[in-house]
Parts: C-alpha cells; structure tokens; sequence
C-alpha cells in the first residue's frame, strides 16, 4: 500500500485528510509537527507527504527543502490557506510539487496526489534508463592479469577494428557480455549503439517482434510502426545474448540477416536494409546444440567466425584477487564507504573456492561483504558462502544423526584447502600452521581426495 505522511497540527483537519485517503487506498501516517513528521519520513517507507506551512515549530518550508534535497524521488504537497498563491509560489520554488489550499475538495486532492506520484516514479525510471544507457556508451573497465585472461584481450584487440562476426563462449557469469561492450567500444562502431536480446530472456511469442520489430496494423493493438531491435542496431553492433536459447523458426529468420543484411517487420512485405556488427555469446556447447539438432549448422558456421572462449574463474585464478579488489571498490564507492581491504585469510579463503557461477558470483559475494563490513578490513566472517558450500558439500540424503559429522569433514576440508593456499601447497608449514602431524596432514589430504594446487 503506497503510504502518505501528513503533517498537520489541527488533528480535525488531519482526521478528515487521513479519512479521504485511506478510502482511496492508501496508508497514513500523521504527525502534528515538523520534528515528528521527519522522524517517520526518516524511520517508514514514505512514498509521498501532505503537509501543512504553519506549524507550532516551525515553517513547513523547512519539511520541503528537506525532502528535496534527501529524498527527490518523494513529491511534497502543501496546504495553504485560501488565497495565500504567494506563499504557495514560494513552496513550490522551494520545490514543492503542487499545492491545496483550504478548504479543499477532496477529489481535487486525490488527483493531485496520484499526478505527484506517477510524475516521480516517471523521473525516476527515466534517470534509471539513462544510466542503462551511459552504461552502454561507456567503455566498460576489465580486469584480468593472468595469461588466459591476456589472451583473451588480444583476440578482442584483433577483432575489434573489424567487421567480422564474434562468437563470445563460457560458462555462465564468466563476463561474455562485458567483452562484447569491449569489442564494441575498441571498434570503430563505438560511437553507434550497442543493442542487446537476450535471446533466453525475452518471452518467445514476443521475441521476434522485438528483434525485427511490426509494421502499423501487423495484429490488433500495433496502432504505429515499431522498429525491431536489429533497426535500432543500424551501423552499430548487435549483441546476441544466449543465441543457443534462440528457437528454430527465429534461426533462420536471423541467418537471412546475417547473409543478405535485410529484414521485414512483423506484418510487413518491405525490406528493411541494415547494416550490422554481429556479436553473438553462448554458455551453451554450440556444436552439441547442433549435433542435437537444437542448433541450425549453417547459422552456426555463420556465427563461428571469429571464436573467444572465455576460461571459467577457477581456471585463472590470478584473476580472482584483482577481480575481488575492483568489485570492492566499485560497491564501496556505490554504498559511500571507504573500500576495506582483504586479510590475508578472507584472500585465502577466495583462492580456494570453486566460483562455479564465475566472475559474477564473486561479484555478488563481495557486494554481500562490502555491506556486512564495518571495518577497514574484509574477513573471511564477511563471506556468507559458507552456508552454500555446506549445503553443497553435506547432500541432500544425509540423514540428520550424520549431518554434524559429514559437516565436520567439509569444514575441515575447507580449513586444509586455505591453508594449504596460503602456504602455496607446503604441506610441513601446513601442518604447522594447522597444528597436526605432517603424517596426520598427508593422511588427511589422501583421505579427502584434496589436490595439490
Ligand atoms: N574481467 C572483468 N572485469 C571486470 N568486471 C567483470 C569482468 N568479468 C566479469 N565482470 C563483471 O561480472 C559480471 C558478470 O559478467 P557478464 O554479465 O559479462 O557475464 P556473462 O558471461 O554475460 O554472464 P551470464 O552468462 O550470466 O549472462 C558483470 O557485472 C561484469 O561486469
Ligand atoms: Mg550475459
């Protein structure tokens, strides 16, 4: 329920405002000063405030001016007594979003209020679009220092000046997208868009009239001509996310684009020129996709020009420390903190984990710690992974009297790992550190199948 807060010190007055809009719907929460009407706006999720100018302590001005500056996305509404336009005028400089003045018509009231709240919530999807778009003009920073990470960037620095068709494979969250913005931008389209389909994403009865867009009249409800995304792709780059996830009748819609660069729109018989840089990314094995008969071949060999495989995580693991420091200070600068560093334990503890969902996971569990962490220094306490590593490592058919004992073995699984790690595979500083045998350590190592790394 979208919740108002008014401010009004005549509790008739508050009474009869409360009583209008809950019959609307909404939720209310009422003050009868300015300390106690900024108490709630800081404490309750306010999505709009009502509020009187005259209040026993103080200017309702002062209740605008702070919303405005702290929260800009909350429209304010003053009330002000009949004929008073000049104070009115001044609230709204103050950046009020309208005003009422009393008595007031409680329908007049409710319009002004559903306007304030539909406005904000426009201006705030409009800044967030606009960011999505700088987003994309942007070359995006990549980092990387091991020799798989610099291979891949020499590929990119290869193709890029061209116009050849790249397909961008890996596993899921290994940054496929982000070396498509990179060819892209390094390329001499940059200044053109960049348009992406996530081909898995978008519903199948809607993608194709995404991607070649429909003609005015192609079906009941298409009042204009809506260009697809391949027209809004036009002298700039296309990327094709998930293009294993693309169904049959699309594929050889897509091929025709791809060999004549021409298209029709949904509904339509003209042909549509359009010239396009291809980019294409799979987590998928392609070539099984075809052999399946998923995939058509001749696309396939179309999109195989210019292949980039992208390692998984735990194939360069060099990369994941600098990777975890560059996430640290993005998310820290996004939360206005200063960036903490990495104990050598939490660094440790990041080396030895899987990163089956890659470079993405490790982004989301560093979010996670930027947020838990209060001090200077991450520790390994920061990382929650530990819960979905047990949940992992126990099964799910281990009954309850052998969970304690099949946990104790992941954790000290976990424990020899870092260690080992942290001492670069010595296995007698190892065992020291660990406080056991070296005999003990070996046999433990042997036992839990732990490899060498
Ligand atoms: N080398 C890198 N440098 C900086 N950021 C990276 C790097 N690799 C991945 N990222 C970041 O990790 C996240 C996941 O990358 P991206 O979305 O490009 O992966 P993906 O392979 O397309 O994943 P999915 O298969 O899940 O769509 C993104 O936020 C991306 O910016
Ligand atoms: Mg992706």
């Amino acid at each position: 329920m979208t919740r108002v807060l008014i401010i009004e010190d005549k509790q008739s007055m508050a009474d009869m405002l409360a009583k209008t809009l809950e019959a609307e719907g909404f939720s209310v929460l009422s003050s009868l000063t300015i300390k106690d009407g900024l108490d709630l706006l800081y404490r309750e999720n306010i999505k709009a405030v009502i509020t009187d100018l005259k209040l026993p302590d103080g200017d309702g001005l002062k209740i605008v001016k702070t919303v405005r500056e702290g929260f800009p996305f909350i429209p304010v509404i003053v009330m002000t007594a009949f004929g008073s336009i000049e104070t009115a005028v001044k609230a709204i400089k103050e950046g009020a979003y309208d005003f009422i003045s009393k008595p007031f018509d409680p329908d007049h009231l409710i319009y002004i209020l559903k306007r304030a709240l539909e406005d904000l919530t426009l201006q705030k999807e409009n800044l967030v679009l606009k960011h999505e778009f700088s987003k994309f003009l942007k070359m995006p920073e990549i980092i990387g220092v091991s020799s798989q990470w610099n291979s891949v960037m020499e590929k990119i620095r290869k193709v890029a000046p061209l116009k050849t068709t790249v397909l961008v494979l890996g596993e899921s969250g290994t940054g496929k997208e982000i070396i498509a913005r990179a060819i892209h931008h390094l390329g001499p389209r940059a200044k053109e868009s960049f348009i992406a389909v996530n081909c898995a994403a978008i519903p199948k009865d809607l993608i194709e009239n995404e991607i070649f867009g429909h003609e005015k009249g192609a079906f009941t409800g298409a009042a204009e001509l809506k260009p697809g995304r391949f027209e809004l792709a036009d002298k700039g780059t296309i990327f094709l996310d998930e293009i294993g996830d693309m169904e049959a009748s699309l594929q050889s819609k897509l091929l025709r684009v791809l060999q004549e660069n021409e298209l029709e729109r949904v509904g339509g018989t003209k042909t549509v020129h359009v010239d396009l840089r291809v980019i294409a990314a799979s987590n998928k094995n392609l070539e099984s996709e075809v052999s399946a008969g998923r995939f058509r071949e001749d696309l396939f060999y179309r999109l195989n020009v210019f292949p980039i495989i992208i390692p998984p995580l735990r194939e360069r693991r060099e990369d994941i420390i600098p990777l975890a420091r560059h996430f640290l200070g993005l998310f820290s600068a996004e939360m206005n903190k200063q960036a903490p560093s990495l104990s050598a334990d939490s660094e440790a503890m990041l080396l030895a984990n899987e990163w089956k969902g890659n470079s993405r996971e490790l982004k989301n569990i560093i979010e996670r710690a930027v947020i838990l962490c209060e001090g200077p220094v991450l520790q390994p306490e920061h990382f929650n992974f530990m819960k979905c590593f047990l949940a992992d490592q126990i099964g799910t058919d281990v009954p309850l009297s052998e969970v304690a004992q099949s946990a104790a073995r992941t954790a000290e699984i976990l424990r020899i790992e870092t260690v080992l790690t942290q001492t670069g595979g010595n296995k007698s500083r190892a065992a020291d550190i660990l406080r056991v045998s070296y005999k003990t350590l070996l046999t433990k190592i042997k036992e839990y199948g732990i490899k060498n790394r």
